[in-house]
């Protein structure tokens, strides 16, 4: 509930006091009133559509579209995007020009570098420490102790959207160790 200037206590009060209490009003009435209907404009209440789902942005921060992107990134192209969290993450083109259905999360797990893909060696290798990750993100050269995170890469309404990865890493077979 909104807080609101009580209007029988207004009487009691020395004019300072009021004129601070009607200056705060005029503060903060008019957020308060104004978030509410954001918050449901935004979030509508049971809509039903998924909700964890996080659209993924351009350099320039903008939607990525993904009949846009595979215009302008061909097969095995590997290119960052802002992701879940805002982690640094990758869309991976496949051979056959679609967008594969896992992203890749730049982070290194050995100390957080953001991991640069190496497109002359099909690799991810990181420049702070020398750690290399295979062109799916399974690392294959420590000393990062463990691959690079995923995440669902799906199209709703031509939008790149990324969703969190809970099931088991198909590189590893393993439970993934960052959900
Ligand atoms: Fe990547 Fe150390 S942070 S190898």
């Amino acid at each position: 509930q909104a807080t609101s200037i009580s209007a029988d206590r207004v009487p009691d009060m020395g004019k300072r006091k009021l004129m601070n209490l009607l200056l705060l009003g005029t503060i903060a009435l008019p957020s308060a009133g104004m978030l509410y209907p954001y918050t449901f404009f935004f979030v509508p209440p049971g809509s039903g559509s998924s909700t964890s789902g996080t659209v993924a942005k351009d350099a320039v921060g903008n939607d990525v579209i993904a009949e846009n992107w595979l215009k302008t990134h061909g097969p095995g192209d590997r290119t960052l995007t802002q992701g879940l969290k805002g982690d640094p993450t990758y869309l991976v083109v496949e051979k056959d020009r679609t967008l594969a259905t896992y992203a890749i999360n730049a982070v290194c797990t050995h100390l957080g570098c953001v991991v640069p893909w190496n497109t002359a060696e099909k690799k991810f290798i990181c420049p702070c420490h020398g750690s290399q990750y295979n062109d799916q993100g399974r690392v294959v050269r420590g000393p990062a102790p463990l691959s690079l995170a995923l995440a669902h890469c799906d199209i709703d309404d031509g939008k790149v959207v990324f969703v969190p990865w809970v099931e088991t890493d198909f590189r590893t077979d393993e439970a993934p160790w960052w959900a």
